[in-house]
């Protein structure tokens, strides 16, 4: 007997199968061959929210939970966020390798060059409240892009497909920045293709009067590196989105708007938007052990946002660069005052037994708020500003996906709970 398997005895027939063992990993469809009698179905497994099913075979991101290790492609994210750039990362995460110097400058010089949106984007976006949620307006419009490149369509042809990637990684921070000037009633600011990638979005969100714009340097910086951090991070809700939604054969920008949408909850990209309104309900740093205690009583209906993972039962490596890089920006801006709260939510959380126990420990989205808001940004665009960098990754994971020979339209099964076949009852004799 090969020593990669496992063997299993099914009880109510007495029979025992060898099912094989890959990358420790058994097959489910090697389970349907279990059966009571020929007419059974065949055994599935039953996992809810996916906490043990590996979904596909990937070469993107690996992650350690226990040890708190994230490496894009093989590189630690600590060398890559203390010496590369958001573009150099991206094309790393969609084509396996860092570019040469030659290689590096094509990739620049083609995303820079599809920044702009066609104007009845604007149109589109004037159609939305003043106060519309950026995300809203960002699934909304990423998938309104669709109409404008319909040859997207053609997802198999690997020219067409590095087209719609270079024009979804330019015009993510453009339309990222219109949601933020509609809202604010200024006029769109186009791009700069003079400044970098991170800059251009730092010139589109806040530039009023000035005929060019300077872009600080620091700040410049910390956006490039909270966006190398954000750029993938294997399977998570909105990537599983991407992939799901791409499975069906859709365009890019179809796929991308429902892993947008998958972003913006808040136990998703909204966290860091969900961290802030806490910092601020919390108010003040005496406040903080009785809103533990609320946490602790509330049975899981009050949670620590920014806290716990799936993944990660240790410090989150990205939550560790982002508290550093914190001190650099607010020595630039003003220090965010609810720096004093989040630092003792962490203390006490890190101390807590009921913290400790589930192993919750804080995520990337713990800080990253209290840096975009003393940077400027407001609150409800901070899981705009999450998308932005996450679309590299997600579209790596859809390229993935559509080159996967073992890959199908995603479709899990059910265990059915409902009622037996019955007749229909006419309305008049209904009780
Ligand atoms: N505060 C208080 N209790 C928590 C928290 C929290 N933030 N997170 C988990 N728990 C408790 C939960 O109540 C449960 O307790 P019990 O075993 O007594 O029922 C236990 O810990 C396990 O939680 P879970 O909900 O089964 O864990 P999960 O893996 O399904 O959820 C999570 C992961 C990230 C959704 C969750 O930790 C959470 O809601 N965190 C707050 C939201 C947040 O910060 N999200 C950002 C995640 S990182 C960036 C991203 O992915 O977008």
């Amino acid at each position: 007997m090969s020593k990669d398997s496992l063997s299993v005895t099914d009880n109510r027939t007495g029979r025992t199968y060898e099912l094989p063992i890959e990358q420790g990993t058994i097959r489910a469809m090697d389970l349907r061959g279990i059966k009571v009698d020929d007419s059974d179905f065949g055994l599935m497994t039953y996992d809810p929210a996916f906490t043990n099913t590996a979904s596909c075979k990937s070469r993107i991101t690996f992650i350690d939970g226990d040890q708190g290790i994230l490496n894009y492609r093989g590189y630690p994210i600590e060398q890559l966020a203390e010496r590369g750039n958001y573009l150099e990362t991206a094309y790393l995460i969609l084509n396996g390798e860092l570019p040469t110097k030659a290689q590096y400058d094509d990739w620049v010089y083609n995303v820079t060059h599809h920044t702009m949106v066609h104007e009845n984007i604007k149109e589109l976006m004037g159609g939305f409240r003043y106060d519309a949620h950026p995300m809203g307006m960002l699934v909304s419009t990423v998938g309104a892009l669709s109409t404008f490149y319909p040859e997207a369509k053609h997802i198999h042809d690997p020219d067409n497909r590095r087209k719609q990637i270079f024009r979804l990684i330019a015009k993510m921070p453009t339309l990222a920045a219109f949601t933020y000037r509609h809202s604010v009633g200024l006029p769109y600011a186009y791009p700069d293709n003079e400044l970098s990638y991170s800059g251009n979005f730092l010139q589109m969100m806040f530039r009023v009067t000035e005929v060019k714009y300077r872009v600080n340097p620091v700040l410049e910086r910390a956006l490039e590196v909270l966006f190398i951090l954000h750029a993938d991070h294997e399977q998570n809700c909105s990537t599983s989105a991407m992939r799901g939604v791409g499975s069906s054969e859709v365009d890019p920008y179809s796929a991308t708007a429902a892993a947008v949408a998958a972003l913006y909850g808040p136990l998703h990209g909204g966290a860091n938007e969900a961290v802030l309104r806490m910092l601020s309900e919390i108010g003040s740093k005496q406040r903080v052990p009785q809103f533990i205690k609320a946490v602790k009583e509330s049975g899981g209906d009050v949670r620590l946002m920014g806290f716990g993972h799936r993944v990660y039962k240790n410090y989150d490596p990205r939550a560790k660069i982002i508290k550093i890089m914190a001190d650099r920006v607010f020595e630039v801006t003003a220090r965010n005052p609810y720096l004093d709260i989040a630092l003792e939510l962490e203390r006490i959380a890190l101390e807590d037994e009921y913290f400790v126990k589930r192993k919750l420990y804080p995520n990337v989205d713990f800080y990253s708020g209290l840096i975009y808001q003393a940077m400027g940004f407001p609150v409800d665009l901070f899981p705009v500003l999450f998308a932005i960098p996450r679309t590299s990754g997600w579209l790596a994971q859809w390229q993935e996906m559509l080159e996967d020979k073992d890959q199908r339209i995603a479709r899990p099964r059910q265990i059915y709970l409902g009622s037996g076949r019955r007749d229909y009852v006419p309305l008049e004799a209904r009780g």
